[in-house]
């Protein structure tokens, strides 16, 4: 039975039986991923930016006789910003190739051309199985990204200590645990507008003005991801030069993910990247003792930050794809199919 299901009222039951099951997705399709816990899963599965919308529908077997509620079998939930709506889909393992996984599209597909949005875009992981099942749906490819992990046992951490301290003078290398200071939120978001280019077409949405940076690092507060920051001041200017951004998630804490590194054009070749990535790993170690690996994505054709990541010893991982479908034409198609 497929049904919408809101994980803020949803009991604990069903939020323990949804993390089995995204577990048993992870070991069958991303075997060296670690398992996510239940920590604050609920709340980053509820919670949102302002102006943001997540909907979310699971698929449960019926309950045993005994009233014991039957196990999630799968799960899709779309996210409404902008003119987009951004799709996750998980079935279990044990149940797949049984049409399920389309049928938890359709239902998210109508609601989204119901609420008038155009398109729906998701991230497939390059190499399983939601490859083959998005291309059957009609979604295209927009855009590759690799993902890289760095293995924290493998640091020569003397190294990284040298690295840290490699950049001209004139510039301050700052450690934020939390987020920016307020004093410095408006520069820093100055900085994050410089790679609005290159991050067109994303889902991930970027913070270029104050007010939405505050807002989204509320959010992810709320989710139960801590982020980490780590930036350059240009001391003459009071400018961000560089930043840095790395998010521990309550859910998957041994393993930290990657947001942005940006080194605003002005301030390039002065050794800042390197400096500031080398000094959030030494930062990380004592501030997340627990945490093992760090996972980030870049544009393959960012060949410079792609280097900069193989001195600190990331080694490539595997493609993470966005494709895209126009809702109309989806929703059309699957209900031709029925
Ligand atoms: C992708 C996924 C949702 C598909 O679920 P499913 O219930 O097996 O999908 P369906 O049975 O509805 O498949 C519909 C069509 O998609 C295509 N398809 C599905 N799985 C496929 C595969 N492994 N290879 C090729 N095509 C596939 C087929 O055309 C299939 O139709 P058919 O079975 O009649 O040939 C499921 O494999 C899954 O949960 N994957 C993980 C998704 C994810 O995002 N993971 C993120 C962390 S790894």
């Amino acid at each position: 039975m497929v049904r919408e299901w809101d994980p803020r009222t949803a009991s604990s039951a069903e939020i323990a039986s949804l993390l089995d099951t995204l577990n048993a997705v992870l070991a069958a399709d991303l075997p060296q991923d670690p398992p996510w816990r239940e920590g604050s899963l609920r709340e980053y599965l509820a919670e949102v930016m302002p102006g943001e919308r997540r909907i979310s529908w699971v698929a449960q077997q019926e309950s045993a006789d005994d009233g014991t509620p039957g196990a999630i079998l799968g799960q899709v939930h779309v996210l409404l910003l902008g003119n987009i709506g951004v799709l996750e889909v998980l079935v279990h393992p044990a149940v797949r190739r049984n049409g399920l996984g389309r049928d938890l599209v359709l239902r998210a597909a109508r609601r989204v051309y119901q609420e008038g949005f155009e398109s729906i875009g998701v991230e497939v992981v390059g190499d399983t199985p939601a490859v083959g099942f998005y291309e059957s749906l009609g979604f295209s490819q927009e855009y590759v990204e690799t993902r890289s992990v760095l293995d924290l046992s493998s640091v020569d951490w003397s190294e990284l200590g040298s690295m840290s301290t490699e950049v001209v003078a004139g510039y301050q290398v700052q450690f934020h645990p939390g987020g920016p200071p307020d004093e410095l939120m408006e520069a820093y978001a100055r900085s994050k507008a410089e790679i609005r280019d290159i991050e067109d077409g994303e889902l991930r949405p970027s913070s270029y003005d104050p007010q939405r940076l505050r807002d989204s690092l509320d959010c992810l507060h709320r989710r139960g991801m801590t982020p980490y920051i780590v930036l350059a001041l240009h001391e003459r200017t009071g400018e961000v030069a560089g930043l840095t951004e790395v998010v521990v998630p309550a859910q998957h804490p041994t393993r930290a993910d990657q947001y942005d590194t940006i080194v605003v054009q002005d301030h390039r070749g002065h050794g800042i990247d390197r400096a500031i990535k080398a000094r959030m790993l030494l930062e990380l170690r004592s501030a997340e003792p627990q945490l093992t690996e760090v996972q980030t994505w870049n544009a393959q054709a960012n060949e410079v930050m792609l280097k900069v990541n193989a001195e600190l010893g990331y080694r490539t991982d595997r493609d993470w794809c966005e494709y895209s479908v126009d809702v109309a034409d989806l929703v059309h198609r699957l209900d031709a199919t029925r």
